[in-house]
């Protein structure tokens, strides 16, 4: 029987913080180490949608590809490769798109929000649904492991196989996405969603000087005795039944709770950004890894395209 296939992406668009850990990044590891068939993916064509700076890009691209080893990915155990070495994936992108209208991609959560907002948005972002439906319907993939904000796009990509499989005949695997409960949102230093784009991260490769001025920059509710967002982010670090004694000890003396994250973050980061320096001293290896995933990928990723080309009609 054929192992059981992930794949997942990552935009190399800045520092990956504890949230993309927690919500994603762990399970690519798990899988990895269960024996799955796993592609993880550095989607550098979706991130140009908002990079748009060559220099940038490139040293956003090695330092995640750092970051992915650093955690544990290993590219003896799984494919390690950037989206855009793979042309595959915009090509599948084009012929999807010919079968996707207007209006089922203005229902896309990151639309509405971006039109709430007011923002011009590209044609590249309005899009950018199908080219990661693209990504996961080359590879005939089972799980996708992604934080929650991600799970309307996988259903994008499945209801998008499910319509060509219908139109040209059964060409695609339907992909399911895998979303971890507790973690599934992990909170930022304000208690909204960690992200990138709202500058309340605690980055995954943080110093002990970045840590601790994340850490005191979360915002507490004076009101209550327990801080809940410190405790939020606490409980990704430690089980609750040791954090409730910790919390009911120390009621209300936010700044020995904040203490005691720090020193959980330290312990938990300091030996992934130890193997982060040892990985960024041998940039030619980081080269090696993408180019031989990119190899491989294409591989697989031609041989399905070929096969869309002959169901489509444009290749005989
Ligand atoms: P960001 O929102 O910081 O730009 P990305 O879009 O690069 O993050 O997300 C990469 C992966 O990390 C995705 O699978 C996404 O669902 C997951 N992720 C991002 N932020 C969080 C979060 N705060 N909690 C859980 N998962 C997250
Ligand atoms: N949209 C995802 C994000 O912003 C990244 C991504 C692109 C992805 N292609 C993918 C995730 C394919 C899973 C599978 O986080």
């Amino acid at each position: 029987m054929s192992k059981k296939t992930s794949l997942s992406g990552i935009q190399p668009s800045g520092r990956p913080h504890v949230g993309n850990y927690f919500g994603a990044m762990k399970q690519w590891v798990e899988l990895q180490n269960q024996d799955y068939d796993c592609h993880y993916m550095i989607v550098d064509y979706h991130a140009l949608n908002t990079i748009q700076n060559g220099a940038e890009m490139k040293d956003n691209i090695l330092n995640l590809t750092i970051d992915l080893m650093a955690i544990g990915l290993d590219p003896k155990k799984c494919l390690i490769f950037k989206q855009s070495d793979v042309s595959a994936h915009t090509e599948l992108a084009w012929i999807l798109e010919t079968i996707t209208t207007m209006p089922y991609l203005m229902r896309a959560h990151a639309f509405k929000d971006a039109e709430a907002k007011n923002k011009e948005i590209s044609v590249g972002k309005f899009a950018y649904p199908i080219l990661m439906a693209a990504d996961i319907l080359l590879y005939d993939i089972d799980v996708v492991p992604v934080g929650q904000d991600q799970k309307q796009h996988v259903e994008y990509a499945r209801d998008t196989a499910q319509k060509f499989n219908h139109l040209f005949g059964e060409t695609f695997k339907l992909p399911e996405s895998l979303i971890v409960k507790d973690v599934a949102i992990v909170p930022g230093t304000d208690g909204q969603k960690m992200s990138k784009s709202y500058n309340n991260t605690i980055p995954l490769f943080a110093t002990k000087e970045e840590i601790t001025k994340a850490v005191m920059s979360i915002v507490t509710d004076s009101s209550g005795e327990t801080p809940m967002n410190v405790y939020n982010i606490h409980k990704l670090l430690k089980p609750e039944a040791e954090l409730k004694v910790l919390y009911e000890a120390n009621k209300g003396k936010y700044k020995v709770l904040k203490e005691a994250l720090i020193e959980d973050l330290e312990n938990f980061i300091k030996p992934l950004r130890e193997n982060r320096e040892k990985l960024a001293q041998d940039i030619p290896f980081v080269m090696k890894v993408l180019k031989e995933g990119a190899e491989k990928a294409r591989t697989k990723a031609d041989a399905k395209l070929k096969k869309v080309k002959k169901v489509i009609g444009v290749s005989f």
